[in-house]
C-alpha cells in the first residue's frame, strides 16, 4: 500500500476463527499465484494473467479485493522489470523471456481478505534478476521471523532494511506492508526500514501483510500516468514478495500458503 501521513488508529486483534477464516482467503490467494507463476510465458498477455486470476479467485468462492478498491481496474497487480508494484494488466503488454514479473493478488473470503505476492521470472532469470529475488524474498523471511509476541514492529521493518541493504540493494520507501483483516489495509503500516526495538508491541491475534520492494538500484520510485504503475526512476529492477502472517503465541505462522491436504 501507499505510505499515509502518521495517523494513529488502533490494531485490531483477531480471533482465532476469524485467523482460520484469513487461512483459508491466504491459500486461495497462494494458489492463485501459483497457478500465475506456472503460466508465466513469452507472448501471454497479463490482461489474460489477469482472467485467469479473477476466474480462478471466483471458482474458490472468493472475491477479487483490488477489483474497485480506490477505483484500481483489475484483479492483478502485475509489474514488471522496472515497474515496482501496482502494475495494471493490459491486453498489448505482452510477457517477453526473461522479464522480471511481480504478481501481487488479493481474494475477499467470507468477508475477510488474503493478500500475498511473488515475483519470478519468464524463462530463466538472469544473474542479476536471480539475486534480487533470492534477496528480496529473504528479506520476506528474515521479517516474517521478527513476527512473535512482546518483538516491535520496528524489528520486522529492521531486520528486512538490514538484509536488503547488505546485499547493496535498496528499499523502496514509498510503499509500506500493513495489517490486513475485514479491511485490505488495517493499522499498523510496516515500513520495510526502520530501528529495532521501536513502534508497537506484536501481540497474539494480529494479522501482518508483510512486503518489501526492492530496488536494485536507487529507492527513488514514480507514478506513471496511469495513476497507479510505481516505476524506479532509475531504471533499475524491483521485486516484491509479501505474505500474509498470524502473530500468534508459537509464533509467526505464515497463512499465504496453499491448502495442504
Ligand atoms: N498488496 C498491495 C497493497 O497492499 C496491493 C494493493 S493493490 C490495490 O498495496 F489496487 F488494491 F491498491
Ligand atoms: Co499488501
Amino acid at each position: 500500500m501507499k505510505k499515509k501521513l502518521p495517523g494513529k488508529k488502533g490494531i485490531i486483534l483477531k480471533e482465532d476463527w476469524e485467523i482460520e477464516i484469513l487461512r483459508k482467503a491466504n491459500s486461495i490467494v497462494a494458489r492463485v499465484l501459483q497457478i500465475l507463476k506456472e503460466q508465466l510465458a513469452e507472448g501471454i498477455s497479463t490482461h489474460d494473467l489477469d482472467q485467469l486470476a479473477e476466474s480462478e479467485i471466483k471458482k474458490s468462492g472468493g472475491i477479487p479485493a483490488f477489483k474497485g478498491y480506490k477505483g484500481y481496474p483489475a484483479t492483478l497487480c502485475i509489474s514488471i522489470n522496472d515497474e515496482v508494484v501496482h502494475g495494471i494488466p493490459r491486453k498489448d503488454r505482452l510477457l517477453r523471456q526473461g522479464d522480471l514479473v511481480s504478481m501481487d493478488v488479493g481474494v475477499i473470503y467470507e468477508g475477510y481478505v488474503g493478500d500475498a505476492a511473488l515475483t519470478a521470472t519468464v524463462g530463466a532469470p538472469s544473474e542479476e534478476a536471480a539475486r534480487l529475488m533470492a534477496v528480496t524474498e529473504e528479506a520476506l523471511l528474515k521479517g516474517i521471523t521478527q513476527a512473535r509476541p512482546k518483538n516491535r514492529l520496528g524489528d520486522i521493518s529492521h531486520a528486512i532494511q538490514r538484509h536488503v541493504e547488505g546485499a547493496g540493494y535498496s528499499v523502496v520507501k514509498q510503499f509500506v506492508g500493513h495489517g490486513v483483516g475485514k479491511a485490505l489495509h488495517e493499522p499498523p503500516e510496516i515500513p520495510n526500514f526502520g530501528r529495532r526495538g521501536r513502534g508497537p508491541v506484536l501481540k497474539p491475534g494480529m494479522v501482518l501483510a508483510i512486503e518489501p520492494m526492492v530496488n536494485a538500484g536507487s529507492h527513488d520510485v514514480k507514478i506513471l500516468e496511469d495513476g497507479w504503475t510505481a516505476v524506479t526512476v532509475d531504471g533499475s529492477l524491483s521485486a516484491h514478495f509479501e505474505h500474509s502472517v498470524a502473530v500468534t503465541k508459537k509464533g509467526p505462522v505464515i497463512l499465504s500458503v496453499p491448502e495442504q491436504e
